[in-house]
């Protein structure tokens, strides 16, 4: 794999540390910028050096903007003019590009990605792979990436670093940036995470409501949500009729009717909206 020169600004944030940590164990050229006090705390406690964002951005083949989704539209409005042409400006979340709060130029690419995290159903083999829930340092896991060119040396750039950040990733898959934004937020923000607090909240009102023991709740919760995930997704073994009854009780009790319509452009836009604090979606 060749190397590339990289800029990653936010360093020292959460995203930022996470893929600063990976891309020390590569070959790649890498500045971490990070402006916060704290942030510049955590970048130099873990060993690394801090660089001036100009200075960073002036000669980088791609440039991660790990900074919160709403500094995306000001950082990259700062920092788009001053990299190279032929640079890459790579986000970590399809919001803010989708929305078109990035400052783009003719000359410079620009490209998203997220990580899947690792699944549900990898088939785990250490004690670190368990522990790592969220990705990006034992357990494997896919990325999702976009990218605004056609270019396969842009495209081979943008997912060697994907593979770097995100590391260790099985696939890179493909898609466009609105395609991004569907599902993340859409599919695993607004449906997945929602349903993973809802079960926390049907977890404490089965404790602290109905006096139900806490062991008792917890241990038949998590080994049904298996079942629940493992069936509904895969379809392991079919639901009992029993079970199927109960669903339908559910689904009618908490789902409206027009559920689906979080998928339509314009719930899209609104969910993207709120996330990024704007009364609406001008693009
Ligand atoms: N946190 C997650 O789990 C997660 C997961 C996937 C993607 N993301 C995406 O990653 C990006 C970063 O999110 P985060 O949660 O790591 O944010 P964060 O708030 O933890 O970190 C952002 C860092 O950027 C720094 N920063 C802000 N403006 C800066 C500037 N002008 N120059 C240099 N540094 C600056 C801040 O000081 C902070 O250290 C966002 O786009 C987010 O949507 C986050």
């Amino acid at each position: 794999m060749s190397t590339h020169k990289i800029a990653v600004i936010g360093a020292g944030g959460k995203m930022g540390m996470r893929v600063s940590n990976n891309l020390v164990k590569t070959e790649h050229t890498v500045w971490y910028v990070e402006n916060s006090p704290a942030g510049q705390q955590r970048t130099t406690d873990a060993g690394r050096e801090l660089t001036e964002a100009s200075v960073a951005v002036a000669d980088a083949d791609i440039i991660v903007l790990a900074v919160p989704d709403l500094a995306l539209g000001p950082v990259s409005a700062e920092l788009v003019p001053l990299v190279k042409a032929g640079a890459v400006v790579l986000t970590l979340d399809p919001a803010a590009a989708y929305a078109g709060l990035l400052t783009t130029r003719e000359d410079v690419i620009q490209a998203v990605t997220h990580p899947c995290h690792p699944s549900l159903f990898l088939q785990r083999q250490t004690p670190e792979e368990w522990a790592d829930t969220f990705g990006g340092i034992a357990a494997p896991q896919d990325a999702i990436a976009a990218v605004e060119s056609d270019d396969p040396a842009i495209q081979q750039l943008v997912e060697d670093t994907v593979r770097a950040i995100f590391a260790p990733v099985i696939d890179v898959h493909w898609v466009t940036i609105k395609q991004l934004a569907q599902l993340e937020p859409t599919l695993v923000e607004t449906v997945a995470c929602m349903i993973g607090a809802l079960l926390n909240e049907a977890l404490n009102e089965t404790i602290n409501t109905m006096g139900v023991p806490e062991a008792a709740a917890r241990s038949i919760l998590y080994g049904h949500t298996q079942v629940a995930l493992a069936n509904g997704l895969r379809g392991d073994n079919p639901f009992s009729d029993a079970c199927l009854i109960a669903m339908d009780y559910g689904r009618e009790s908490i789902i409206k009717d027009d559920w689906k319509k979080i998928f339509q452009d314009d719930e899209l836009d609104k969910n993207l909206a709120r996330m990024l604090h704007l009364d609406e979606i001008t693009r």
